[in-house]
């Protein structure tokens, strides 16, 4: 039975519902997508900005309601009335609403300018010693490149996993290797496009140790919605502590089961033609995430589950049922060739291989 067959009010009380609940989602602060308890000077501007424009908003909405039932009650038909006195023009009138939503505008158009300007304009850029990160987007997977920290020539490749000093001003580039995509930390900085052969800039900093969401805000496919990030702001020294771990190789396992794993990876599973391991010969790929020290990481496939025994087996058995459309469940011959499908045993070889990659 559609809401149409009911009564009335009932449509009325089903709607009111489903929009308060989407409200109340929407506004709890501690949520991941909530951008109400905002940390650090590029979303603390943006939630100024939205309270800013909702308050011109709610300004004029009961300006005009109220001016709307006033006219309405005082002035309604009643027995006996004859039609109104007819006039055309009223010079005063006239201009006041004309000069009234231009203020209004005004209202709204001054910080938004100011705004979208402290958020271009970074205050420590690269090019005065600012800390610059490098992010690549691609489906459904985004790419950070560090500058290593002995080598400034050299780049260091993570994913998924954005780390920052706290109170650090952090400069990106963003860079897309397929599609349009977005670039959003809710509690940290708002929306930015990542273009192909378009590089765009922003500047973020967080303002709290914590581990922070992330999510790309534009649809980009079928797991656009899979394609999140983590975000660590941590102390200075504990960051200088994970990019100094982030140059050295993997660990390197001598659990014979872990190195059943790695021949695997590097031979005949495949693995090693689109992921690089920095320590491999073989692992030098290039299509697929950096997964050098993929065991210290948080979550798996960009974002979407924890980092457990069990969730890197249920993505190596069926990428696809994780996060359906990724390259690796369409294009890897371990899983579109059924002759070359991985046994239960090689799953579990590989898992201990990526698990001791710490
Ligand atoms: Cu990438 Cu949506």
């Amino acid at each position: 039975m559609g809401l149409t067959a009911r009564h009335p009010v009932v449509n009325v009380a089903v709607v009111a519902a489903i929009l308060g609940v989407g409200l109340l989602v929407g506004c709890t602060p501690d949520h991941n997508q909530s951008t109400f308890d905002a940390t650090g000077p590029v979303a603390k501007s943006q939630l100024i900005l939205f309270y800013w424009i909702f308050g011109a908003a709610v300004f004029v909405f009961v300006l005009v309601e109220a001016a709307l039932l006033y006219a309405v009650i005082r002035y309604r038909k009643k027995p006996g009335d004859t039609d109104p006195k007819q006039t055309h023009g009223h010079t005063r009138l006239e201009i006041a609403w004309t000069l009234a939503p231009a203020i209004v505008l005004a209202v709204v158009a001054i910080p938004t300018i100011g705004t979208i300007f402290d958020n271009a304009n970074s205050p420590h850029p690269p090019e005065e010693g600012g800390m610059l990160v490098e992010v690549v987007a691609s489906q459904w997977w985004w790419q950070f490149n560090y500058t290593h920290p002995d080598d400034p020539e050299k780049t260091l490749v993570t994913a998924n996993e954005l780390h920052i000093p706290v109170g650090t001003v952090v400069n990106l580039t963003l860079d897309s290797k397929d599609v349009l995509h977005s670039f959003w930390i809710p509690k940290i900085a708002g929306k930015v496009d990542v273009v192909p052969n378009n590089l765009n800039k922003m500047w973020i900093r967080g303002d709290e140790t914590g581990n922070f969401f992330g999510q790309c805000a534009e649809f980009c496919g079928i797991s656009h919605g899979n394609m999140r990030f983590n975000v660590v702001v941590e102390s200075r020294e504990d960051f200088d502590a994970w990019l100094r771990k982030e140059a050295g190789p993997g660990f390197v396992s001598t659990e014979p089961l872990a190195a059943q794993g790695k021949e695997l990876f590097e031979g005949s599973a495949g693995c090693f033609a689109c992921h690089t391991i920095a320590g491999s010969n073989r692992a030098r790929g290039t299509r697929g995430p950096n997964l050098t020290h993929l065991a210290s990481r948080k979550h798996l496939a960009a974002g979407i589950m924890e980092n457990t025994q069990i969730n890197l087996r249920r993505w190596l058995e069926d990428p696809d049922e994780v996060k359906p459309g990724n390259l690796m469940g369409r294009d890897a011959p371990v899983y579109t060739d059924p002759a070359k499908k991985l046994t239960e045993p090689e799953i579990s070889a590989l898992v201990a291989y990526l698990r001791s990659l710490k």
